[in-house]
């Protein structure tokens, strides 16, 4: 069994050397931004793992096991994991962020504001998104996927204006990545071979060029982890991702491109995937059902489990570990 240091709050940390840019009106975000970021891992065929917290005590060990292992990733929150789990809010996991995080090997992502969220409820999407770029979150996603292609377009070109003025990289997402409803799904090969729901090449640079948007999410296979009452505790299906189908996405837009769902995708498949753009993962079930397990026993059993399954991740399953320093060198060679 691996044990985690238990990192001490340390704010020394956010005094990066590097100068600031940002308009003094938002929070100072040090260091290399993570539009950058992302950008070099792209250049280099490696990728950034963002992974989200819905529980407040989790943020600790997915740092811990990030420094540990010298290994880039995000921190995200989505909406629904303050309203449907236990982060509270954004504000909640900034703090904590500003306890335990560290920019040697971490940003803050905000994930899934949604324009309708998955009960079908209309989102007042901008006022979360200025309370994160105020809060200081490093990058947003929006998801106007629910939305036509017209309407998604509109508010996500929103999102990314608000972001722009800000300097913080924007995601939108354009296709199905289905999961995140509370009924059940069609079964998944069905849904697979006919590519229903799948990111249209030619919406997508449409969509990309008229939003302005920085990072896109496609719609390739994937699945999110279910996160509804009754699909939480349950394995994931194991989903594929077309990869040809990922290549056009990328010639047409050339813009980073946004895996969701990425527990439960089998490996060669996700070695690929980053071949063909995706620079940016996003990671979920594998870390939250270990935590929610192990809970029954302590807040620290819990804890050291999210530890454990993050070596798995970091290791085998996206084989990144040692990212930061080459991510970061870039910082580095800037700062000379
Ligand atoms: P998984 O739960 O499959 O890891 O997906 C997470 C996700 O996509 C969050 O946006």
């Amino acid at each position: 069994m691996h044990s985690f240091r238990l990192s001490i709050p340390d704010l020394a940390r956010f005094s990066h050397t590097t100068p600031m840019t940002t308009p003094s009106t938002t929070p100072p975000r040090p260091g290399l931004s993570t539009a950058d970021l992302v950008a070099r891992a792209r250049q280099l065929g490696t990728v950034v793992p963002g992974f989200n917290i819905p529980y407040l005590p989790m943020m600790q060990p997915v740092v811990a096991a990030l420094r540990d292992t010298g290994s880039f990733g995000l921190i995200m929150v989505a909406r629904l994991e303050w309203e449907k789990f236990e982060s509270r809010s954004l504000e909640a996991i900034r703090d904590e962020y500003l306890r335990v995080g560290d920019r040697n090997y971490t940003r803050l992502h905000l994930d899934h504001v949604p324009v309708i969220d998955e009960d079908d409820r209309t989102v007042d999407f901008l006022e979360i998104l200025g309370r994160a770029v105020q809060a200081g979150y490093d990058s947003i996603m929006v998801d106007g996927s629910r939305l036509s292609l017209a309407e998604n377009i509109r508010c996500t070109r929103q999102a990314a204006d608000l972001g722009r003025a800000a300097g913080v990289a924007v995601e939108g997402e354009l296709g199905a990545v289905m999961g995140h409803e509370a009924g059940p799904l069609p079964p998944y090969e069905e849904l697979f071979a006919s590519g229903r729901g799948f990111t249209d090449p030619n919406e997508a640079v449409k969509f990309v060029q008229e939003s302005g948007v920085q990072w896109l999410s496609v719609a390739i296979g994937n699945i999110h982890g279910a996160i509804s009452a009754a699909q939480k505790d349950k394995a994931k299906t194991e989903a594929r991702l077309n990869i040809e189908h990922l290549a056009k996405i990328q010639r047409a837009t050339g813009v980073p491109l946004v895996l969701h769902g990425g527990t439960g995708i089998r490996k060669e498949y996700i070695q690929q995937a980053i071949r063909h753009g995706i620079a940016k993962i996003n990671v979920a079930t594998a870390i939250r059902q270990p935590y929610e397990r192990a809970l029954k026993q302590s807040v620290a059993a819990a804890q050291q489990a999210v530890y454990d399954a993050m070596l798995v991740v970091i290791h085998q399953d996206l084989e990144i570990a040692g990212t930061a320093k080459q991510l970061l060198a870039a910082e580095t060679a800037k700062g000379r």
